[in-house]
C-alpha cells in the first residue's frame, strides 16, 4: 500500500469521527445527536468503559452492564432488577438498546434525555448506590486511562471533570447501541419476501390491524421504533394497589384541598412504583400509565412489563387478548381481541422476527 499524504490521513480521521454512527441501519432512522454533546470515538470509548466499570458503584459490585447485559439485549432476565448488596428494585430492567430514539426515559418518563437518565441509576440507593460523586470523580482523575480519555473527550483537565461529563460520555456510548436489520425489517423495508415465514407475515397483519398493537408500538413507512414514546394504562399491576385504593382517593382529595401530604404515601415504595406516570405529573388520569416500550429484540428480554409479571410472549398475547386488566383508568385502545389460537401463534411468530442479527445465537 502506498503511504497516504498526512493531509489525507487527517481528513480521513475527521470524516471517521463524524461518522462514528454509521448510516442508520435498515428499519431505524438516524440518531439525533444533541448540539451540546457531539459524538466522538474517544467519548464513545470513555462511555463504554464507564458502562462496564463496577467501580462506579457504592460497593464496587455493580456496573450498568450488571443489569443491562449485552447477551440479553441489555436486560437481565430477572423479574425486577437487583442492585448493590442484593437489593431488589420494584421494576423490571428494560432494554437500553435503541434508547437513543426515546424522547422520554424510564417507564414513567421521569428523564427527558439520555444525559439526565444516566445519573438516575448511579445515585439510586438500590442500584449503583453512589451517595457522593467525589470518590468517583477522584477515580476518573487518578486512573491514568480515564484521565487521558477525559482530556481527549472534553478538552478539559482531568481535575475539571464533573458528573455531567460522566453522563455525557455514557449517553454518547448509548447512542451507538443501535440494533435493527431484523427479518421484519428486511421483509418490510427491503422487500425481501423470504425474510419472514407465512406465520410471521400473518402476525404482522394482526399486529397492525386486528390486534391494534401498532397503535402504540409504532411502525411507519420508513422505519419502526415500535414505540410512540407515550404512556398508557394496560392494567398491569393494578391489582396490587387496588386493596387500598379508596384510602389513596381520600388522601388525594385532602391534598387537593391544600393539606401537605403525598397521597402515594398510603403505599410503600414498591407499590408506589405501580402509579407509573402519575408519580411524575400528579394527574389522576396518569395512574398506572407506563411508557410504550420498544419491541425490538423482544424474544431475548423476558420477563415482560414494568414489573416483570409476564413470563413469556404467549402470556403477553393472552393478556392483550382478554383486554388487559380492568381498572378505572384502562386505556380505550385495550379491549378484548378475540384472536384464534392460530392468530395468537402468528402474533408470537411475528414478535420473534424482531431479533437483530447481532443477537442471533
Ligand atoms: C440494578 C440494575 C440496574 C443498573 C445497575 C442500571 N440500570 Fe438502567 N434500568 C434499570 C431499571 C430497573 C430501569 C427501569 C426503571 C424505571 O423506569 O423506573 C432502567 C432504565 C434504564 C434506561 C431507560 C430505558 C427506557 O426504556 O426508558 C436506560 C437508558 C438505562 N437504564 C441505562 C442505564 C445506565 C447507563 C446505567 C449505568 C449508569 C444503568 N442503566 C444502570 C436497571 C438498572
Ligand atoms: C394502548 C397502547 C398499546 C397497545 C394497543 C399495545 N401495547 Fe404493548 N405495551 C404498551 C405499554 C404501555 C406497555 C408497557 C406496560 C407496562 O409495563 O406495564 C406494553 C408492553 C408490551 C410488551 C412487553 C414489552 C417489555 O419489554 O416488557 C409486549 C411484548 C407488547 N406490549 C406487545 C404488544 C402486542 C403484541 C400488542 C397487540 C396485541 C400490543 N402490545 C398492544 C402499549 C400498548
Amino acid at each position: 500500500m502506498k503511504k497516504l499524504a498526512p493531509l489525507l490521513i487527517s481528513t480521513a480521521i475527521l470524516s471517521f469521527t463524524s461518522s462514528v454512527l454509521a448510516k442508520a441501519p435498515l428499519g431505524l432512522p438516524e440518531v439525533n445527536i444533541p448540539q451540546n454533546n457531539q459524538l466522538s470515538q474517544v467519548k464513545k470509548a470513555l462511555g463504554k468503559r464507564l458502562f462496564f466499570d463496577k467501580r462506579l458503584s457504592g460497593d464496587g459490585t455493580i456496573s450498568c452492564a450488571s443489569c443491562h447485559k449485552p447477551e440479553l439485549a441489555l436486560t437481565d432476565g430477572l423479574t425486577t432488577a437487583v442492585g448493590i448488596k442484593g437489593q431488589t428494585g420494584a421494576r423490571n430492567t428494560p432494554t437500553a438498546m435503541n434508547a437513543a430514539y426515546y424522547t422520554s426515559f424510564f417507564v414513567d418518563g421521569r428523564a427527558d434525555s439520555l444525559e439526565t437518565q444516566a445519573l438516575g441509576p448511579l445515585g439510586n440507593p438500590i442500584e449503583h448506590g453512589v451517595k457522593d460523586f467525589q470518590p468517583l470523580l477522584k477515580l476518573l482523575q487518578t486512573d491514568k486511562k480515564y484521565a487521558w480519555m477525559i482530556k481527549r473527550a472534553f478538552n478539559i483537565q482531568p481535575n475539571q471533570v464533573t458528573k455531567e461529563h460522566i453522563a455525557k460520555a455514557i449517553a454518547s456510548y448509548e447512542r451507538t447501541l443501535i440494533s435493527a436489520n431484523t427479518p421484519f425489517d428486511r421483509y418490510l423495508y427491503a422487500e425481501d419476501e423470504k425474510a419472514l415465514n407465512d406465520s410471521a407475515k400473518r402476525g404482522l397483519r394482526i399486529f397492525q390491524r386486528k390486534g391494534n398493537c401498532a397503535n402504540c408500538h409504532e411502525i411507519t413507512l420508513n422505519h419502526a421504533l415500535f414505540t410512540d414514546n407515550r404512556f398508557y394504562n394496560l392494567g398491569v399491576g393494578f391489582d396490587k394497589i387496588k386493596p387500598k385504593f379508596m384510602d389513596f382517593i381520600v388522601a388525594y382529595k385532602k391534598a387537593a384541598a391544600g393539606e401537605k401530604i403525598n397521597p402515594m404515601n398510603v403505599y410503600d415504595n414498591k407499590l408506589q412504583s405501580e402509579f407509573g406516570r402519575y408519580a411524575v405529573t400528579g394527574n389522576i388520569s396518569d395512574i398506572g400509565r407506563f411508557k410504550t416500550p420498544t419491541l425490538r429484540n423482544i424474544a431475548l428480554t423476558a420477563p415482560y412489563m414494568h414489573d416483570g409479571s409476564q413470563k413469556t410472549l404467549e402470556e403477553v398475547v393472552e393478556y392483550y387478548n382478554k383486554g388487559g386488566e380492568k381498572n378505572p383508568f384502562l386505556d380505550p385502545a385495550i379491549f378484548p381481541l378475540e384472536l384464534t389460537d392460530q392468530e395468537k401463534k402468528d402474533l408470537v411468530a411475528f414478535l420473534k422476527s424482531l431479533t437483530s442479527p447481532q443477537f442471533k445465537k
